[in-house]
């Protein structure tokens, strides 16, 4: 697992290089509460790719089936309901939000009702199949693009230039959480509590049958415990970069 130097953490600051111009597919996994999906977007804007958040694509799928009360155990109404809905993104934005019935569903999906239940439908084998075609299909139409999930670098795009995989101390990431949730304006629940859910949830995400929270062999782990949002993403940036120097060269 990569942990940044004091060495690296200083040179992390070069200056934003140019946009990636060439195709490029780069994936980032691991657990909740790593800063994924921050870490994901800022990268895509540092490199002038697109972000993908998948996670936002399973949340959606939780948010529907509780707003139609459909029961979790019917997981054909909830794969037919969901297909119904047509998920996708409007690419206009930034980040690209989430559309169900043409409508944004992306202040829904960060609700905790739907953050309760999501790694449930996220382990419905057949929801995941739809996802993954949906996730390709993406990658065809964005082809420079930085995606997040559990299972981008193993699954969704195994062939992808650069996979890393951040992970972080539980604790750390309960931490991170409750101060998510503070910045919303809301008190958090006890942080106990909050460590609880996460490591059912990353238990739930790396048991299932289809598409396990696994680190891909060919990933770079890093661990983001010690690291603020942006030495993660100044590190990850160094590292994308050298490859295609190296790719280039
Ligand atoms: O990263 P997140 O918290 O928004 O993810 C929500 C849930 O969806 C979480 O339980 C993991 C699951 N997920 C998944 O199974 N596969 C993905 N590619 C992305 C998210």
């Amino acid at each position: 697992m990569s942990t940044l130097t004091h060495d690296q953490k200083s040179t992390r600051s070069t200056p934003t290089g140019q946009p990636i111009e060439c195709d490029l597919i780069v994936t980032l996994d691991g657990p909740a509460g790593t800063g994924k999906s921050t870490v994901a977007r800022l990268l895509a804007a540092k490199l002038g790719l697109d972000f993908l958040d998948t996670g936002a694509m399973y949340r959606a799928a939780a948010a529907i089936t509780i707003d139609k009360e459909i029961d979790l155990a019917d997981t054909e109404t909830i794969l037919a309901t969901v297909i119904e809905a047509d998920l996708h993104f409007d690419w206009t934005q930034d980040p690209p939000t989430i559309l169900a019935w043409l409508s944004p569903y992306n202040q829904r999906i960060r609700d905790l009702d739907v953050t309760k239940i999501v790694s449930q439908i996220a382990a419905i084998g057949r929801l995941r199949e739809h996802m993954v075609r949906k996730q390709r299909l993406i990658g065809q139409q964005h082809p420079r693009l930085v995606t997040e999930g559990r299972d981008q670098g193993s699954v969704v795009f195994p062939d992808a230039e650069v996979k890393f995989y951040l992970d972080a101390d539980p604790a750390v990431r309960a931490a991170r959480r409750a101060e998510q949730i503070r910045l919303t304006g809301n008190e958090p629940p006890p942080e106990d509590e909050l460590l609880h859910d996460i490591l059912l949830r990353d238990s739930r995400d790396s048991t299932r049958k289809d598409g396990p929270l696994i680190c891909p062999d060919d990933a770079e782990k890093v661990d983001t415990s010690p690291l603020t949002i942006d030495e993660v993403v100044g590190f990850l940036e160094s590292r994308v970069r050298a490859r295609i120097a190296h790719r280039n060269a």
